[in-house]
């Protein structure tokens, strides 16, 4: 066995499988551009103080799963293992104007035990959306992810909503929650035995049936919100009740970093299994950015697992039609210099071309265009060279084994118009 390998919970990913990840990242992309949000490229790695102070000393992905490193220079780093903070260290940073609305795709790293969905370095799309409180920009990054995920084809989703209030009801409720645990804390699970004090909201999204049966009696959050965090909540939900979104209020969705204030959500697949359904989530973040060190400035965002979408598009059968294919192959018998020309003249007019190297037979060229999933392969030999054509011939789909000639000037309107035949032929009428 090679010595070796990609590291655990990690995975290469090429072609023909990368075509589907790259149609999902085009999808996203397109999405985040009609909706006025323009791409932010920041570091893979921060100050490992960025994620502590964000997302919390207390939450799983800085306390187990975070990857640190000293470099040369001495400095204490993490590899990012979330998007919001470094977007929220960059504004702070920059101060752009506000609203300020920016996108990303990047790889996340966390230490976690791999399994299906889940891995050590997972790939995240996002979007962030920073300086306004307004309850119709959470609407607005809801829908997008909502629209998103119908573009790449996926149907089989359930939005769920919280609102997790802000410094005016949420001590309040934190108060009375450690209330409610004190009394049932040997009925928690045995982690947040030791653990409920410092942050009482884990248990709330805690798995395990202890905790689960403890939440039963515990007071909702949603019933104690202050008027200004109800009338929020509120305001958002008309909003994705007039976008005809449909969502369900689930008290145990309190996300698992500390920076969220009101509203909360989380789109879930329901083709996936239950442990890893979560296509994306996210929510509002109002003091996050004075925690950081700059102005008071609210946000809201989310951020959505590529993987976890190919999963679930495989189990809605979406995305089929994607492959990585080229349209066109060209066959040179010539020496090469009629591959050169063609695939480029191809190529120009927005046709994927490629073509053999190596002057090899023809009939290793072909089988190398047939490999490729080409429809078409055009073939100059000596004697298409002399008169200046090209033998077009049909590969797959309609009409396959067809063949034709054609002059070199018509050649690409010839290899447009056989492209736009149906890839597969009609079933038969009865
Ligand atoms: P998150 O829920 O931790 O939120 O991650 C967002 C999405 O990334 C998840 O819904 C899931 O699809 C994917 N994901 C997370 N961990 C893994 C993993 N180990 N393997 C595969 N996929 C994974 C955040 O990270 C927040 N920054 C979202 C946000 C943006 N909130 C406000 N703005």
């Amino acid at each position: 066995m090679n010595p070796f390998q990609a590291p655990t919970g990690t995975r290469d990913l090429f072609g023909p499988d990368s075509a589907r990840f790259e149609a999902v990242v085009g999808h996203f992309a397109r999405r985040a551009r009609l909706a006025g949000f323009g791409l932010l490229v920041s570091p893979m790695f921060e100050d490992v103080a960025v994620f502590r102070r964000s997302a919390g000393e207390e939450s799983d992905v800085v306390k187990d799963e975070m990857y640190e490193l000293t470099d040369k220079g001495g400095r204490n780093l993490a590899l990012r293992p979330e998007g919001t903070a470094s977007v929220v260290r960059a504004f702070v940073q920059h101060r752009p104007q506000l609203p300020w609305k920016a996108w990303y795709a990047a790889p996340m790293f966390r230490y976690e035990r791999p399994q299906a969905g889940r891995y050590r370095q997972h790939h995240q799309l996002g979007v962030e959306l920073l300086g306004t409180p307004d309850p119709a920009a959470d609407v607005e990054v809801i829908a997008l992810l909502a629209g998103f995920l119908d573009d790449v084809g996926i149907r089989r989703f359930e939005l769920k909503v919280n609102s997790m209030g802000d410094m005016a009801c949420m001590p309040a409720y934190r108060q009375r929650l450690l209330d409610h645990l004190k009394v049932h804390e040997l009925d928690l699970c045995e982690e947040h035995q030791t653990r409920w004090r410092r942050n009482p909201l884990r248990v709330l999204d805690c798995k395990k049936p202890a905790c689960a049966a403890v939440r039963q009696g515990a007071p909702r959050l949603v019933e104690a919100l202050c008027p200004d965090c109800a009338a929020h909540f509120e305001a958002v939900l008309a909003g994705l009740d007039a976008l005809k979104l449909p969502w369900r209020q689930d008290d145990a969705l309190v996300r698992g970093f500390d920076y969220y204030t009101r509203t909360t959500f989380e789109l879930g697949s329901l083709a996936l299994d239950a442990a890893q359904n979560a296509l994306g989530g996210g929510g509002r973040y109002d003091g996050l950015a004075e925690q950081l060190g700059g102005p008071a400035t609210p946000g809201v965002g989310f951020g959505c697992g590529v993987e976890r979408i190919l999963l679930a598009a495989d189990a809605e059968g979406a995305l089929g039609g994607v492959t990585g294919d080229v349209d066109v192959f060209v066959v040179d018998l010539t020496g090469g210099g009629a591959a050169l020309e063609l695939s480029g003249s191809l190529r120009a007019v927005g046709l994927a071309t490629d073509r053999a190297f190596d002057g090899r037979s023809l009939k290793s060229q072909l089988k190398v265009a047939d490999r490729s999933g080409a429809r078409l392969a055009c073939i100059v030999g000596p004697a298409e060279a002399d008169a200046g054509t090209v033998t077009v011939r049909v590969l797959a789909g309609t009409g396959a084994g067809h063949q034709e000639s054609v002059d070199k000037e018509d050649l690409v309107s010839r290899c447009h118009a056989l492209l736009a035949e149906p890839a597969a032929p009609e079933p038969a009428a009865r």
